[in-house]
Parts: C-alpha cells; structure tokens; sequence
C-alpha cells in the first residue's frame, strides 16, 4: 500500500469514527488515536523518512492537509455537540417571565390592620389627625409625664420590657400602651386638638386566650376647652357602633389611670357568647375594651397646655381585643401565629 492509500484510508475510517461518535469522550478519542502524539497520522510521518526526496514534498503537504482537515472536522463536531447540548439544556430550563406564575395566591390584610385602617376613616372623618410615635419610647414618656412618677404602685399596672441604657443616656422601655403618643399631640399640635394614635405596644405578660405581650391599640384623645364625659360617650357609641354594624350593649365603670381624671372602664358585652361567660370574656360575659376619662390636669401641663385653659377626654382602645370580637376569634394567640388556614379568612 501507498503512503498516499494508507493516508486516504485512515482519513475514511477518522470521518467514520467521527460520524458515530455521540459522545465529546468519543470524539477525543478519536482525536487521540488519529492526531495524538502516538497517533496514526504520527506513524504515518515516521514512515517519511524511507521516501525519495522527490516525493517527500508532495506527500509531506498531503498528510498536513489530511492532518489540518481532520482538525477542523473533529473540531466542528465538538463544537456542533456542545451547541447541541446547550440548546438542549435551554429549552429545558427556559421559562416565560413574563407568564403569569401558576398557584400564586393573592395577599390580604391582617384582621388588625383591617379594623385599624376603619378606625383611621371614621376618626379622620370626625376630624381627628392620626399621629404615630415611636415603639421604643423614653421611660419619661410611657410613664413620668402620664402622672406616673418612678417607684409608684401604678408602674406595676403595666409589666415593662426596659432597655439597657448607657450611663448618661435617657432610660427607654418598649412602650407598654399608646398614651404617650398622647403627650407627642399635645407638644407638636398644640390644642385645640383631636388626635388618634393607633400602633403595637409591649408587655411582659402570661400569654393565654386573651392576653398577648405584642398586641396593638388606639389612643384617642381630643383637647379643647369645656370638654366632657359627654363628649367621651359620644364619640365611644359612634365609633363601636360603626366597627360592630349593630348595637353592642357597654358599661361604664369607674377605673383608675394615674393620666385621667375622672378615669373609666368600658366594657362591651362578649360578642363570643353573648354574655353566656366563655374563655375570652373569663366567664363575666364582659369583655374590658377601651378605658377612657377626661385627661389629667398634670398630663396637660406636662404636654406644655394649660389645664386652666384647656381641658380633654382620652381613651386607649384594645385594638386587638376589638378586632377578637368583631371577628369572633376566641384565641388572640392566632393573630401573631402566621398560620394562613386563619389569615386567609380575612380577604376581602
Ligand atoms: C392602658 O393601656 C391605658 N393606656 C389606656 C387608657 C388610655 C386609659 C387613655 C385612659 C385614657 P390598659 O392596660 O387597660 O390601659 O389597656 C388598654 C386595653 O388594651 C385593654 O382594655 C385591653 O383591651 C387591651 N389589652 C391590655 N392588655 C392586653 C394584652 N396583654 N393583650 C391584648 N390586649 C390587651
């Protein structure tokens, strides 16, 4: 056999290997086999030697072309496999951004939220301002300037989580009630004024069916001159009967805060049972929801009004305890459990 025949059959028998290759293994084997250093395209040149000068030109340049040929074929085919992998791979994992996604479920306010963002209406309706003030709140605000004074029995009321303060710095606390923000009114809108201030607030308490350490409230508090219980009442009966959509049946009761006077308790009979006494209302038929009074003399002064000039009612609604009635919840635990079998319930 010519070296010419043995150079046209193992370039036939590379582009057949080639062909049935599937594999970028495959292919590499047989790169390896035709161009590799031991290769059959290496043995062929060792055979050169024994050639005429004459031919050694001639069939030197047709094993280079053999050589360079197989290269660029062996090369296409890998390059032709790994496009085809990729292209695999693409319409494997492609997807439309811009395709609504399957099962995606549509978000809903908290129950809390539901009931606050009303209360917020209603109130802006009757002309009240909605304030916020900060859940971490200096001690002097929480307590000291709500005629709460430090060592008096009635810090005890309120079991509070204090933060830890620098020497030199004030002491703060997690706000254990909203009334404070009552004081941030009185200094920023200055009477006459109408204010409610809705938002979470702190204790350190035994959880059960009724009692949260996180739960929210809304304070309300209006300044003006001579004004009076009944102007409290007023605004308590407009504003449950609007949250409720019925009559709900409420006492007032004599209740002291160190921050109003004088100080009440408002009550409304347990939705749950009807008054029947049940775990939410501790078997009273009661439940205690907004205590309220007109606002002490020393809270005014505090705030930088003149209680010879001014005087006001306030209240702190129980905003959780409220949203528990008006949804029927008889365990305040669920509110901050984010299970959704209970928040889903609440889309409107
Ligand atoms: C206060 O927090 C006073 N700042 C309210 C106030 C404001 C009185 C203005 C007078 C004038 P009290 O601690 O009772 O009061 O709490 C108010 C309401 O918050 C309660 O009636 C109740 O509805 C709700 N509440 C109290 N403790 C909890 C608790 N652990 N979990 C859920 N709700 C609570």
């Amino acid at each position: 056999m010519t070296v010419e025949e043995t150079l046209a059959g193992l370039h036939t028998s590379a582009l057949a290997q080639l062909e049935q290759a599937s594999t970028l293994d495959a292919i590499e084997a047989v790169r390896v086999e035709t161009l590799g250093r031991k290769g059959r395209i290496n043995d062929v040149s060792k055979e050169m030697g024994k050639l005429p000068p004459e031919e050694k030109a001639r069939i030197g340049k047709l094993l280079n072309e053999t050589k360079r040929d197989l290269e660029v074929r062996i090369d296409a085919r890998k390059n032709a496999l790994e496009l085809a992998a990729l292209e695999a791979r693409l319409n494997a994992e492609w997807i439309d951004l811009t395709e609504p996604a399957p099962g995606v479920r549509p978000g809903s306010l908290h129950p809390v939220t539901i009931i606050q963002k009303e209360l917020e209406q209603l109130f802006t309706s009757l002309g009240f301002a909605v304030l916020d003030g900060p859940e971490v709140e200096l001690e002097e605000y929480n307590f000291d300037k709500l005629n709460i004074p430090p060592h008096h029995p009635a810090r005890d009321m309120q079991d509070t989580f204090w933060l830890k303060a620098d020497p030199g710095e004030k002491s703060r606390v997690l706000r254990t009630h909203t009334s404070p923000v009552q004081l941030r009114g009185l200094e920023t809108l200055k009477p006459p004024l109408k204010m409610i201030a809705p938002g979470r607030v702190f204790r350190n308490e035994e959880v059960d069916a009724s009692h949260e350490h996180t739960f929210y409230q809304l304070e309300g508090m209006m300044v003006d001159r001579e004004v009076s219980v009944a102007h409290l009442i007023y605004f308590m009966k407009t504003f449950l009967s609007e949250v409720f959509h019925r009559d709900v049946t409420v006492r007032l009761r004599p209740g002291f805060f160190p921050f109003v006077e004088p100080g009440f308790e408002l009550d409304i009979r347990c939705l749950i049972c009807g008054g029947k006494g049940c775990a939410v209302c501790k078997r009273s038929g009661w439940v205690e929801l907004c205590p309220c009074g007109l606002v002490h003399p020393e809270v005014l002064r505090a705030g930088g009004a003149d209680p010879e000039i001014w005087n006001g009612f306030a209240f702190g609604l129980g905003l959780t305890r409220l949203a528990m009635m008006r949804y029927a919840v008889d365990d305040i635990r669920l509110f901050m459990s984010g299970d959704l079998r209970f928040l889903t319930q609440f889309r409107q």
